[in-house]
């Protein structure tokens, strides 16, 4: 079996962030920053490191600022230069992708997460890509998006992020049906969207980090509703089991929900630690609470 690349990238961001009004009235979810880097950067970085070369932004009403935050700010570097503040100029440019390697495309609606990757059918055309979705930051050594490209140059086919949630939040995810495990891969027998916990066949559920082939497009051609009314990739994934080999991979490191509020928040904390500059500070403020508390 020969084994494509994964060379193309989607990025998902046009949900609506109700859950983060009114901070997303004007802004999109993904601009919202974890320290000092909007979530969308951390995904785009995230991809490049797993050898993306190609970014699709689906997008949505609002995201203009998106477009911009991936785009030359000469006014912003001409002021930069002449005051000669060279690590400012740095941390505005190093990460910028090269001209060509980004793309838009609008979802129009947002009629669920199938149905924004679906617009990008024309730009991924009949090769495997990945999907990242910004809101689910992963603090790891070797960045989720690699570990995942790496299993799936083992095993083709498609693959998805998984982990362990607590029983009671089933119905937030889409949920795996486990067949054998491999190490940390585990081969999927069965996908349900948002089941509730009683009915769940396991609690692994995925994230938003997915590697698929382009076969998953003719299932999100027929636009079929599912949980929530909406477009769910998880169905088009589902009916992909038996078709193609399909796995979750159990990632290295630790996940967080930056379309909820808490898990935004904690985000916050954790990579503020793992920041030297600001370790000590921060470090010293949380015991504080902590024992106030
Ligand atoms: P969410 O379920 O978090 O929805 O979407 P949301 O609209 O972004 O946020 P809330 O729940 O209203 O606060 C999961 C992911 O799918 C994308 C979102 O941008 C997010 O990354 N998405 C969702 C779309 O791109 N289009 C959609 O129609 C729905």
């Amino acid at each position: 079996m020969s084994i494509r690349k994964v060379r193309k990238a989607v990025f998902p961001v046009g949900g609506l962030g109700t859950r983060f009004l009114p901070a997303t009235k004007a802004m999109p979810k993904e601009m919202l920053p974890v320290v000092d880097k909007p979530l969308i950067q951390y995904a785009v970085e995230e991809a490049r490191a797993a050898g993306i070369e190609e970014f699709i932004f689906v997008t949505g009403r609002g995201k203009s600022a998106i477009e911009d935050h991936f785009d030359q700010s000469y006014e912003l570097q001409e002021q930069l230069e002449s005051k000669n503040k060279q690590e400012e100029l740095a941390a505005i440019a190093e990460w910028l992708p090269a001209a060509g390697a980004v793309a838009y495309t609008r979802q129009m609606e947002p009629l669920g997460l199938g149905h924004a990757v679906w617009c990008a059918r024309n730009l991924v055309g009949g090769e495997p890509f990945a999907v990242l979705l910004a809101d689910d930051l992963v603090l790891s050594d070797k960045p989720c998006l690699k570990q995942m490209t790496e299993a799936y140059e083992e095993t083709g086919g498609n693959v998805v992020a998984v982990m362990d949630v607590p029983r009671e939040h089933t119905n937030r995810y889409g949920i795996l049906d486990p067949g054998p495990t491999s190490g940390s891969l585990v081969e999927v027998k069965g996908l349900v969207e948002k089941p509730d916990p009683e009915l769940a066949p396991s609690t692994l559920s995925i994230i938003g980090r997915y590697v698929l082939q382009p076969e998953v497009f003719e299932y999100l051609e027929k636009r079929e509703r599912g949980a929530g009314n909406e477009i769910q990739l998880t169905d088009a994934l589902a009916a992909q089991i038996g078709v193609s080999p399909f796995h979750g991979l159990r990632f290295e490191g630790e996940r967080f929900d930056c379309g909820d509020k808490a898990g935004f928040l904690r985000a916050n904390i954790a990579f503020a630690l793992e920041r030297e500059d600001l370790r000590e500070d921060v470090q010293s403020f949380v015991n504080n609470y902590a024992t106030e508390g």
